[in-house]
């Protein structure tokens, strides 16, 4: 493979970044973890698996930032998840120290790299990852929209039973319980899913996909989603290196756009192998301005707390 990518964070969502990854065929994979001995193992098992689809990739596991040398793109998953007990200030503080740590090694192996990160919250996180590492707006991306549209997409499907290849939706905002699920936006086959489907199951879908984080937490208990964040990564990893100018939601850097500043906030980004090359202003009508200054403000404030706990 010409093109590589390092993942920071073997865990679950990492490794299944990988899974997916692998079976595009798009790019040799590095896994970088702090424990000793499981990206090695996951990596040699994923080596292993690539026979039986025909998938020539190279995938190599290690805890030394060095094997990642020359990637062009950083997927970063490392992280804690909130513990019992745990303050949302201390899951900051921690995931604050391994995300600077991690785009600083990153960056020395790799100073070219786009940075997709997906650790926790998100926005917040990869605000601090542009930060610390002076990366220019374009290079460094949050994966969190892709997801949150495919849960909308996954409901709307099973609500209608009509393929998912028929649905389109659009959920912008931060990645939280305050983001914004687009209904005038969203359609079925082009039919506008306020027409489609009755107000009542509409508003059920709209607070299912706002919540849909919290859904899987508290069935698996120990952990939180990966098969739909890891499958997120892979098509924006691809979008980059094939240089698809895809549009898709995502987090970025907000220079003005919807009138925001200073913040990463999720909007449909196009995506191609510079990285987000453009973002896309929709016309929003007023009710969708005021949700999305309400998800803005709650972006606004996990930044400034994440400020006043670390120095950036
Ligand atoms: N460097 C590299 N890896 C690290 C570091 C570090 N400094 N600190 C922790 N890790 C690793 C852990 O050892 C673990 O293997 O990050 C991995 C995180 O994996 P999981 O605990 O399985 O968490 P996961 O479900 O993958 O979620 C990772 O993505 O979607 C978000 O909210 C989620 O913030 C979380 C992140």
């Amino acid at each position: 493979m010409t093109s590589k990518i390092a993942i920071v964070g073997a865990g679950m969502t990492g490794s299944t970044s990988a899974h997916w990854l692998a079976e595009r065929e798009i790019a040799d994979l590095v896994l970088v973890d702090i424990v000793e001995g499981m990206p090695q193992g996951k990596a040699l098992d994923l080596q292993e698996a690539l026979p039986v689809v025909g998938k020539d990739v190279s995938v190599v596991g290690t805890n030394d930032f060095a094997a990642t040398k020359g990637s062009d793109i950083v997927v970063i998953t490392a992280g804690v998840p909130r513990k019992p007990g745990m303050s949302r200030e201390d899951l900051l503080t921690i995931n604050a120290k391994i995300v600077s740590d991690a785009t600083l090694s990153a960056l020395k192996y790799s100073p070219d790299a786009i940075f997709i990160v997906l650790t926790n919250p998100l926005d917040t996180m990869a605000y601090l990852a542009m930060k610390i590492g002076k990366l220019p707006r374009e290079r460094i991306v949050g994966q969190a929209g892709i997801l949150d549209s495919a849960r909308m997409r996954a409901f709307v499907a099973l609500e209608t039973g009509v393929s998912v290849e028929n649905i389109d939706c659009y959920v912008m905002g931060g990645h939280g319980d305050e983001m914004v699920p687009l209904t005038r936006h969203s359609n079925v086959a082009g039919v506008p899913l306020r027409e489609y489907l009755p107000a009542d199951k509409l508003e059920a879908i709209v607070n299912r996909t706002r919540k849909g984080g919290g859904e899987i937490v508290n069935l698996l208990k120990t952990g939180s989603a990966y098969y739909a964040p890891a499958v997120a990564v892979a098509q924006m990893a691809e979008a980059i290196l094939k240089d698809k100018h895809l549009i898709i939601p995502a987090s970025a850097s907000m220079q003005g756009e919807y009138g925001l500043k200073d913040m990463f906030f999720g909007v449909p980004v196009q995506l191609g192998r510079n990285g987000v090359e453009k973002i896309i202003e929709y016309t929003l009508d007023a009710q969708e301005k005021a949700a999305l200054e309400k998800s803005a403000a709650a972006v606004k404030e996990s930044i400034s707390v994440m400020q006043g706990l670390v120095k950036i």
